[in-house]
């Protein structure tokens, strides 16, 4: 029997809450990975901290500043909140990006248990091997997280604007935020103004300062004061309409864009 045919699509709203994300994400990869491949694993002294932080960021409780958990929770917001909503109009699609989440999910697994190999060998020729073998998954994990996140942007996001209200997608974007634990969105956040370009940095504040509250906004302009480079972080502010700092009067007091 022939299935119904789809809804007929409507012109796409351009909402897209995922791909400031995806930015983010990708700047937490490529400086974990700068910092794990410039790191003489097989040195027990210089892979300490390297390996410190890997046990810290793999192992329960997860703490604030962590690269895997921000990816993990990242997946795990999809999963819940962007891909019911419109798994009825393309399910290869949808099924495929959930078995990529498994997977990543496995590779960090992997990358757990090779850094708890490192930390166990003691003898130079084993950590070498131990830190090449960590070395290797890592990138893996990296490589199959990357091609996601182009994924995503290429086939869900243009899903989602011919699928869904431009409010739809904008509620779908406030529930993810929401859903994530205050310290680790504010990590998040970190990430994300370190990784825009200037017009994009200018619509995301433009987003965060509708989603208030005003207290936590300010706090995000101290936070880009301090982690932008200043000639991108005045032209995002310039184009955002507000000033550079928490601590100078906003220029659009009273302004509810
Ligand atoms: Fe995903
Ligand atoms: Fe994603």
């Amino acid at each position: 029997m022939t299935p119904p045919p789809n809804p007929p699509i409507e012109p796409g709203s351009g909402e897209d809450f995922l791909t400031p994300i995806h930015k983010g994400l990708r700047g937490m990869i490529y400086a974990l990975a700068d910092r794990l491949q410039s790191t003489d694993l097989a040195d027990p002294a210089a892979a300490a901290p390297m390996v410190a932080q890997l046990r810290h960021e793999l192992a329960g409780p997860r703490p604030t500043a962590c690269v895997v958990c921000l990816l993990h929770a990242h997946t795990g917001g999809e999963d819940i909140f962007a891909f019911p909503g419109v798994r009825t109009f393309d399910p290869d699609l949808i099924d495929g990006l959930r078995r990529e989440h498994a997977e990543i999910e496995a590779k960090i697994r992997t990358v757990a248990r090779l850094g708890e190999e490192l930390a166990d060998a003691s003898a130079p020729a084993a950590r070498g091997r131990a830190g090449g073998r960590l070395l290797r998954a890592a990138n893996d994990l990296f490589a199959t997280y990357l091609a996601h996140l182009n994924r995503e942007e290429e086939k869900l996001v243009p899903l989602l604007q011919q699928r869904l209200s431009g409010p739809e997608i904008v509620a779908l974007g406030d529930a993810m935020e929401r859903a994530l634990r205050p310290d680790r969105r504010a990590e998040l956040h970190r990430w994300i103004l370190r990784s825009l370009d200037p017009p994009e940095l200018a619509a995301w504040l433009r987003e965060q300062r509708r989603r208030g509250p005003p207290g936590e906004f300010a706090e995000l302009l101290a936070e880009g004061a301090t982690l932008v480079e200043p000639e991108r972080w005045a032209l995002a502010c310039a184009r955002a309409g507000t000033h550079r700092s928490a601590a100078e009067p906003p220029a659009d007091a009273g302004s509810t864009s």
